[in-house]
């Protein structure tokens, strides 16, 4: 038989976050961090239920939770690589950083790796602009990475992983 979503665990988890913020549409960005934090993610399946307890349309939740590139409908691998595509580090090269990094790690953005150890994402501005391109692993930030730089970095994390 198949469990509704609002009676799933993260269904459950879901409301109680909405509950918690008044169930109050305006907090919607607030109710999704806070759901992203609780699960690791905001699956598809607790949408309807946040759109339900909020009074909002599912389209409404799922154009939010699609426009910003915080969210993610699947939880992230162990390590997180975000590398910065607006213009600042554009202007420095950060489409060459860009490739290097999804051959590299063989991943597109937005994608993790099949042993789950790593995420490659895109962001649009890390608020390091003097030292474009720039990147954030697992929260750190890096300025001035170029191909080598990138590479140096991503073996001292996944050194980290195995030690
Ligand atoms: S534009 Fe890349 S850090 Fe600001």
């Amino acid at each position: 038989m198949l469990t509704k979503p609002e009676a799933s665990p993260d269904g459950e988890r879901a409301r109680d976050v909405c509950s918690r913020h008044g169930n109050r549409p305006d907090e919607l960005i607030e109710i999704l961090h806070e759901v992203q934090e609780q699960l690791g993610c905001v699956p598809e399946a607790v949408i309807p239920v946040i759109a339900k307890a909020i009074n909002l349309s599912r389209a409404e939740v799922h154009g939010v939770v699609t426009f910003y590139h915080d969210f993610r409908s699947v939880p992230a691998g162990r390590h997180v690589v975000k590398i910065c595509r607006a213009e600042s580090c554009q202007s420095m090269q950060s489409e060459a950083l860009c490739s290097h990094a999804k051959a590299s790690l063989k991943l597109g953005f937005g994608e993790t790796s099949a042993d789950g150890q790593v995420t490659l994402e895109a962001v649009y501005c890390l608020g390091n602009c003097a030292l474009s391109p720039a990147m954030m692993v697992d929260g750190e930030l890096h300025g001035r990475v170029d191909a080598s730089r990138f590479d140096e970095i991503m073996a001292e994390t996944l050194s980290e992983a195995t030690q």
